[in-house]
């Protein structure tokens, strides 16, 4: 627990500044329908002092046609495909995609990663210009992931893998993931690191607690992300007791932001 004064000196700044919420969809923000309800409640009631940013592995489709089936609220901006698209009021940020684009090769990624076989490609929908993705076979060799990271950059490209559930992975550009999609937005917002909290459940999250703003894990959190936290984790960041938007609720009332 922080000090009192530290505590009452954040309540001030939040009272004063707008806070800024970004949050993972599948499995943190959206999971459990009753919990959805309470925080969509308590976030509108706050809409005016906070900044909202969904941060999903998602395309950007699927994650409006979530959207519509769960009641998400209208958030300000949408970081789509593991931080490989950022999209506001409908349209993609042209300068965001340039940004990722340097030491990207699509087409030599694939190539890579084609020789890898338990590697099978994920869906057409779900593959994007920033973003190759994939199903890791459950019996695949422990070191698969680590020698297509290490093929990647030895061909010399600027390019991440990311696990995540036990089973996606995914190739993103080296500066184009959901933390690196959140800095930029913050800068551009001018929200500072400590009125920031990023929620999330599992490895395409980790980077967005790379970053030095308040993180807060959800207590149904994969085992990937948890390993993470355990061997990185700050004071800044809260693992929850409780799960999904539960979890997000516990967190906001840990950091006091919000009303
Ligand atoms: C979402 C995406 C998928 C990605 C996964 C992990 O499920 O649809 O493409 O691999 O998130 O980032
Ligand atoms: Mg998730």
């Amino acid at each position: 627990m922080s000090p009192f004064w530290l505590r009452y000196s954040l309540r001030r700044v939040h009272k004063l500044m707008r806070f800024l919420l970004v949050s993972d969809l599948d499995n943190t923000l959206v999971g459990d329908d009753a919990a959805l309800s309470m925080l969509n409640q308590s976030l509108q009631k706050n809409r005016e002092q906070m900044y909202l940013i969904y941060a999903t592995g998602r395309s950007y489709a699927s994650a409006r046609a979530l959207q519509r089936e769960h009641a998400l609220l209208e958030p300000d901006f949408w970081i789509t495909g593991v931080g490989s698209e950022i999209y506001r009021d409908g349209a993609q940020d042209p300068q965001w995609a340039k940004q990722i684009s340097e030491g990207w090769d699509r087409d030599q990624a694939i190539f890579i990663a084609q020789q890898f076989q338990p590697l099978s490609l994920q869906p057409i929908s779900e593959q994007n210009p920033h973003k190759i993705s994939y199903f890791l076979d459950p019996k695949a060799h422990t070191n698969t992931l680590i020698d297509l990271q290490r093929a990647l950059t030895d061909a010399g490209l600027a390019m991440q893998v990311v696990f995540s559930s036990n089973r996606d992975v995914d190739i993103l550009s080296a500066k184009g993931d959901k933390g690196r999609a959140v800095l930029y937005l913050r800068e551009q917002l001018n929200i500072p690191a400590e009125t920031t909290l990023v929620c999330g459940d599992s490895g395409n999250d980790i980077s967005l607690f790379e970053h030095s703003t308040l993180g807060l894990i959800v207590g149904n959190a994969q085992p990937e992300l948890l390993r993470w936290y355990r061997k990185h984790g700050r004071p800044g960041h809260y693992l929850a007791v409780k799960h999904y938007a539960w979890g997000i609720l516990e967190g906001l009332h840990h950091f006091q932001l919000g009303r």
